[in-house]
């Protein structure tokens, strides 16, 4: 072992997106309707299936990277990118998902994405679901607390590794798999019904999922065993509000919370404290035998994680959240966005000694970016000094993690083009590197164009290195 005091050359550096939030091409070329599809402008992803026929659905033209892709790569190339992370829309391949037989149409589509990829130098980077769960298997069989749900993706996933396992070397089961504690939709398709006890159902769902995801790297070892697979989680952090013990054994527990997904995922066990939440819930799943031996066997590779902001948390609040993490009272200490999001390089640098303290794997994170409305001045030039700062910022802390010694496979800024928001079905939430012209209304010539902060994420790379 050796001091590592620079990002090492083989540092990937790159973008992610989700198929959902960029591609657009509702229904085209076989397509079925995805969970993504029914999210309207201004409602928090994973509302109530809408019923209006007029409302509006952002997602289903996106920014048209379905057909647009290529003029995209080109500007990511010119960052430098040698990464890309984007996630394979599960209903362009199984349009109902439960399918005998894959969409060959959708299969190309990704075929061609991923080609264009490799031929200009970056590795692709594929999160299996990320919001992107088939409408039919949501409303036949009620989503993942189902089991019947874990063969319908273990097929999805057998057919990618076959068709793409040759040129794509990392994967991600679930994208923010923690996010079933607070947004069950979202994440996992679950529509509670009325009386159900919902937090049963939430811990079932995610036993489903564990199981899958498992059985995932099985399969994904078997046909692809250079490949490295990983879970991906929500790590916005949270911190105890003042130095009183409940605020900070409450503060434990929330982070419990949300650890347990990777406990389970990377220690390859159900840890301790949630027997008792179980318990004093009624909130056990049903584990069939042998689940746990394959929870056991199959552990996720590596930490894909996103990380936005940090909160406090003050002991007896009612905790929320949204797709930037917990949030809970505001810390004086830090920015916070227009959006609310509190701006903390320091925490992403603790967020990386947490994780690498409690699970010892490779860590990568994938998602780091700050959303924002930005002006287009009347030259056509945009100014995001904002962007640039936040970008410095948090790349600076994460060298300072990896001269603490973490294992750091590599960094992808969130939305290097701008893509619509999930929270809140914006497009003038705006996170890219790239400007595309769009509003949240749908209008705009989908035209792209460079802000300033392009240039500062075109520095690092180049140089390998932040200068502060
Ligand atoms: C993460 C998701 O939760 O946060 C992304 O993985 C999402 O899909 C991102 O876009 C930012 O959240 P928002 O609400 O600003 O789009």
């Amino acid at each position: 072992k050796k001091y590592q005091a620079e990002f090492p050359k083989n540092f990937l550096w790159g973008g992610a997106i989700a198929a959902n939030q960029a591609e657009g091409a509702y229904l085209t070329d076989g397509k079925g309707e995805d969970l993504s599809d029914i999210w309207q402008h201004g409602v928090q992803g994973g509302a109530d299936r809408p019923t209006l026929l007029n409302a509006y659905y952002p997602n289903r033209e996106a920014i048209d990277f379905y057909h647009r892709y290529k003029e995209d790569i080109v500007y990511f190339k010119e960052m430098g990118f040698n990464c890309f992370r984007t996630s394979i829309n599960w209903s362009r391949i199984f349009p109902n998902g439960d399918d005998a037989e894959p969409n060959e149409a959708g299969l190309v589509f990704y075929d061609n994405l991923i080609n264009e990829l490799c031929e200009n130098g970056m590795t692709p980077i594929i999160t299996i679901s990320h919001y992107e769960t088939p409408m039919n298997l949501i409303e036949k069989y009620g989503s993942w607390r189902n089991r019947k749900l874990i063969d319908f993706y273990l097929r999805f996933c057998e057919t990618i590794f076959k068709r793409y396992g040759d040129r794509v070397k990392y994967w991600m089961t679930f994208n923010e798999i923690n996010n079933m504690r607070r947004m069950a939709p979202t994440t996992g398709g679950i529509f509670f019904e009325e009386g159900e006890n919902k937090l049963k159902t939430m811990y079932q769902a995610s036993h489903n999922m564990f199981v899958a995801a498992s059985l995932a790297i099985k399969l994904g070892r078997e046909i692809m065993p250079e490949a490295k697979i990983g879970c991906m989680m929500s790590e916005s952090n949270v911190y105890p509000n003042s130095c009183k013990p409940e605020d900070i054994f409450e503060t434990v527990q929330v982070r419990q919370s949300s650890l347990f997904y990777s406990d389970v995922m990377v220690r390859g066990t159900y840890p301790n404290y949630v027997y008792r939440i179980w318990d004093e819930f009624d909130a056990k799943p049903n584990i069939y035998q042998g689940d746990e031996e394959i929870l056991k066997a199959y552990t996720a590779d590596f930490i894909g994680f996103s990380y936005y902001r940090t909160t406090t948390h003050v002991a007896g609040d009612t905790f929320y959240g949204d797709t930037g993490g917990d949030a809970g009272v505001d810390n004086p200490y830090l920015e916070t966005s227009p959006w609310g999001w509190q701006i903390d390089p320091e925490g992403f640098r603790y967020t990386f000694n947490e994780l690498y303290d409690r699970y010892q794997v490779p860590l990568m994170c994938v998602e780091n970016g700050l959303g924002m409305h930005d002006k287009v001045e009347k030259d056509g030039s945009i100014h995001d000094p904002y962007r640039s700062d936040y970008l410095i910022r948090h790349v600076a802390a994460m060298k300072e993690a990896l001269r603490d010694g973490i294992e750091i496979l590599g960094y992808t800024w969130w939305g290097p083009i701008d893509i619509v928001s999930v929270g809140t079905g914006e497009m003038e939430k705006r996170y890219g590197f790239v400007y595309v012209d769009r509003d949240n209304a749908g209008n705009g010539s989908l035209e792209r164009r460079k802000k300033d902060s392009f240039a500062t994420y075109k520095a690092i790379i180049a140089d390998n290195a932040v200068h502060i």
